[in-house]
């Protein structure tokens, strides 16, 4: 099949003819019908995350259908149209078992911990726990989101966040992450101030639901709840001054090199830090009946769809800063 291929950290991949996965018990094989440029996969290119083993094939927001069903997993055939979220958990653990799959001490992620989607096939782990069924009139791109950064933000606004009709919500970064927590929270009823330094970022922001758009978040104060839906020092220090007194702040974007904290703030305001991973499958149905129902709208998000020859230059040209909404990639 053919692969995009990292053989080097921060070096241009390849695409390349490789070997298929093998359908393990208890897994299945996906054929991946689109996949997301998300900024994981970039972290991931550029060393950050040490999981991964080079050579390495990037690739967790995924969509497909079922190529080849594993021995021990009942209720999925051959054919069947399904995403996963990019936490594939154990669900035997006494995280999973407490329906906490998204901090699974045994997870797999595709694209981290083995060879991800940016293929023309997958292999899903634990396919019993993490398989979820697509409905009939949701396309595969918009399906590819919800493996993770639509989910991820839907978990992070309404169960991390708790984010309340009638509060202000303050995004800060309006990439794949920013732009989803922009649309859940505005579902919510949340009056939401989108901050991003990209116009064409904020002007689809709008668009989505922000009431109110800022290039630069350093004067806001008095908020509900902030969002880091970048991975920014800068940032997180603009959302914590941001804070009411009892304010969430809630950290989606990933912090490589750490990040130092006003922790006197943090005690005598009693403000809130809460860390946010992905979500679990079981948490699946809620979001996708509020897709059907109109209430929120992943499709919309998608301003761009490229081939698997084009990956290497989108992964890479994401250390010079991100196009408008969310890139999908039709292997
Ligand atoms: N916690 C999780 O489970 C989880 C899941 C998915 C992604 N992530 C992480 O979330 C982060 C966002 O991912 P993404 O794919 O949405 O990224 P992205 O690259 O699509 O979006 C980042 C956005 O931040 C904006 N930006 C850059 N500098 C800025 C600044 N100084 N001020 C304001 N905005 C600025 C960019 O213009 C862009 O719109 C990444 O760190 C990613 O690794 C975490
Ligand atoms: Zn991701
Ligand atoms: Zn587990």
């Amino acid at each position: 099949m053919r692969a995009v291929v990292v053989t080097e950290y921060g070096v241009l991949p390849v695409v390349q003819e490789v070997a298929e996965p093998e359908v393990a018990p208890g897994s299945v094989v996906l054929k991946v019908e689109a996949t997301g440029l998300c900024r994981s996969d970039w972290h991931g290119w550029m060393g950050h995350d040490s999981d991964i083993v080079l050579p390495h094939v990037p690739g967790h927001e995924l969509a497909g259908t079922v190529a080849a069903v594993g021995a021990g997993v009942d209720g999925w055939q051959v054919g069947d149209r399904v995403t996963t979220p990019f936490i594939c958990a154990c669900g035997t653990c006494e995280q999973c078992l407490a329906g906490n799959q998204q901090v699974c001490p045994n997870q797999l992620q595709p694209g981290f911990n083995y060879w991800g989607s940016f293929a023309e096939y997958v292999a899903i782990p634990f396919a019993q726990v993490n398989l979820v069924r697509l409905p009939d009139a949701m396309d595969f791109g918009t399906a590819a989101g919800l493996g993770c950064r639509f989910a991820t933000s839907f978990r992070a606004v309404r169960q991390v966040g708790q984010v309340q009709p009638g509060e202000t919500a303050v995004v800060l970064g309006c990439g794949g992450v920013g732009l989803s927590a922009v649309m859940i929270a505005a579902a919510a009823g949340a009056r939401v101030i989108a901050v991003d330094t990209n116009p064409a970022a904020l002007e689809l922001a709008r668009q989505y639901g922000a009431a109110e758009t800022l290039t630069d978040a350093s004067e806001l104060r008095g908020v509900d709840i902030t969002f880091d839906a970048l991975g920014s020092n800068e940032l997180v220090q603009q959302a914590l001054r941001a804070l009411r007194p009892r304010g969430r702040h809630v950290q989606i974007g990933l912090l490589p090199d750490g990040v130092q904290l006003d922790v006197g703030r943090l005690i005598g305001q009693e403000l809130q830090w809460l860390g946010s991973h992905g979500m679990p499958a079981h948490a699946y149905p809620e979001m996708l009946e509020l897709v059907a129902a109109g209430n929120l709208n992943p499709a919309a998000l998608i301003t761009r769809t490229i081939s698997l020859d084009e990956t290497p230059a989108a992964l890479a040209a994401l250390s010079h800063g991100t196009p408008a909404g969310v890139t999908v990639i039709t292997p």
